[in-house]
């Protein structure tokens, strides 16, 4: 449908009858700036924790820009790839700045979408309407990991070479298409030219395509639910009070309220991204492993192999699965089969069904290798998350109103999480073996046992309206 034009008194300000005729001409635009920023109703009690999606949007940026800039000197070639970026590093007008910051944003991308993702799990923002946002989410972190991998490759360094060349050749493990799938990842039968014009290619068009689609879906999906807030309290739902206008009193408008808050987030984000660029950029060998800066060579392994700090956590869930700890999964099979037989009302088919499952599950664990079933608990451990929105059973979403021990429980699965990425960074030790095989298994039993345990407990009476102290 045509829209209608809107006329315009001529004793208007120049300013004003420009932005008319623009108007006029593209009125798609500034419905969409009403419809997002200028009447996007958010809760009014928004606090520090909401201001990671906004820095993860800056950071998606200073990627890109920076990316455009780094591809202008960078030569996606076996033998010129180390070349080119030290190249950059020396020799190109401010080319270190422009390398810093990209090196720094992919781990600054990770502090700040863990942070991010973490308020979720507090607020319980992504329980009903909010599934679709969080499953956005979860293809989000997905494309961001294989993103960050496949960039890691192109210096072409040594821990570029041999972390591919483990990771790629994980693939390899899985039964029947493992050695023709890692074939195909490659390119060749070792990590070499093809495998880095291919990473090349997907780092730079088409995972940034996938990945902006997603933010985009992200953020529509978000904005027709509307947010959630500390409370977990619907600001927008059938009983919510509204004022004459039919906006939700609990609600201000995005722009500029949230517009100037987050401007405020972005400084203090831009501090601390600053003084890692200017002063520790290798940050302690974490953002830029020491091995990096020697050239690729096929011929020396390095002593020790570690993904960067991002993937640690789930690199050691991979390690923590040894054919020891097969054991120890199969008797979770068996617990799990027994508990369902035994105490779950079900109809009598279900119950065979459950036994039949298990005993086929337990076969195959004993006749494939650990090492396929490491890469299983590996995937496993990202696509759990997916399933978050329907784990959940607690009768309150935020962590608020929940029972006080459920803090306890969300201190130690961060805990936990943060142990696990510090042994993925660590040689191999039959003690940080020991440590991850239990680290895993809570990580697991916390998903998977929660539709059980969130429901335990009393909650605390969730208010009416949304709880607000102006400073
Ligand atoms: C490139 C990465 C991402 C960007 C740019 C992004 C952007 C945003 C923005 C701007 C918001 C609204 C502001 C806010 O609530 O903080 C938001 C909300 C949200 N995001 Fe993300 N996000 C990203 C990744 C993720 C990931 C990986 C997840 C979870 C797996 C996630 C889950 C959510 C949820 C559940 C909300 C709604 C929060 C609420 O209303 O309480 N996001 N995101």
């Amino acid at each position: 449908m045509a829209h209608e034009f809107k006329d315009i008194s001529p004793n208007a300000s120049t300013g004003a009858k420009v932005t008319n005729w623009f108007e006029n001409r593209f009125p798609t635009a500034f419905d969409a700036y009403r419809v997002h920023m200028s009447e996007y109703y958010a809760p009014k009690n928004f606090n520090f924790w909401y201001i990671f999606g906004s820095l993860a949007l800056l950071v998606l940026v200073i990627q890109i820009v920076t990316g455009i800039f780094l591809v202008m000197h960078y030569k996606p070639d076996a033998s010129k790839a180390f070349e080119s970026v030290e190249y950059i590093m020396r020799d190109v007008p401010w080319g270190w700045l422009i390398r810093y910051m990209h090196s720094t944003g992919a781990s600054a991308f990770f502090v700040v979408v863990y942070l991010h993702m973490f308020r979720g799990l507090l607020y319980g923002s992504y329980r009903k309407p909010r599934e679709l946002v969080w499953i956005f989410g979860c293809a989000i972190f997905l494309s961001l990991m294989a993103e960050a991998f496949m960039g890691y490759l192109l210096p072409w360094g040594q821990m570029s070479y041999w972390g591919a060349q483990v990771i790629v050749n994980l693939f390899a493990a899985i039964p029947f298409i493992g050695p023709d799938l890692a074939l195909l990842i490659r390119g060749d039968y070792v990590v070499g030219d093809a495998t880095l014009n291919r990473f090349f290619s997907f780092h730079v068009i088409a995972v940034p395509l996938v990945l902006l689609g997603l933010v985009v879906a992200h953020l529509l999906a978000l904005h027709d639910v509307g947010s959630n807030n500390p409370d977990g309290v619907e600001i927008k739902g059938p009983n919510a009070p509204r004022d004459d206008k039919g906006h939700p009193l609990d609600g201000i408008p995005f722009h500029p309220y949230y517009t100037v808050h987050d401007i405020f987030g972005v400084c203090v984000f831009l501090f601390i991204f600053s003084a890692v660029v200017f002063f520790a950029p290798e940050f302690g060998g974490y953002f830029l492993e020491y091995n990096n800066f020697i050239p690729a060579d096929p011929l020396k392994t390095p002593a020790h192999i570690a993904p960067v700090w991002y993937f640690t956590p789930f690199y050691s869930m991979l390690r923590a699965i040894t054919s020891e700890m097969m054991y120890a999964l199969i008797a979770c099979v068996v617990l799990a089969a027994g508990f369902g037989v035994v105490k779950g009302r079900l109809p009598v088919f279900i119950k065979v069904a459950i036994v039949a499952i298990a005993a086929a599950a337990i076969a195959l664990m004993l006749s494939i290798d650990a090492k396929f079933w490491g890469v299983v608990v590996m995937g496993g451990a990202v696509i759990i998350l997916f399933f978050l929105p329907w784990l959940d059973m607690s009768p309150v979403k935020s962590i608020r109103y929940r029972p006080g021990w459920h803090k306890y429980m969300y201190g130690i699965f961060v805990i936990n999480f943060v142990a696990l990425a510090y042994l993925g960074v660590q040689p191999p030790s039959p003690l940080g073996e020991r440590v991850s095989q239990v680290g895993t298994l809570f990580y697991f039993g916390f998903f998977l046992l929660m539709p059980w345990w969130s429901r335990l407990g009393e909650p605390k009476p969730v208010p009416d309206r949304v709880i607000f102290k102006a400073h």
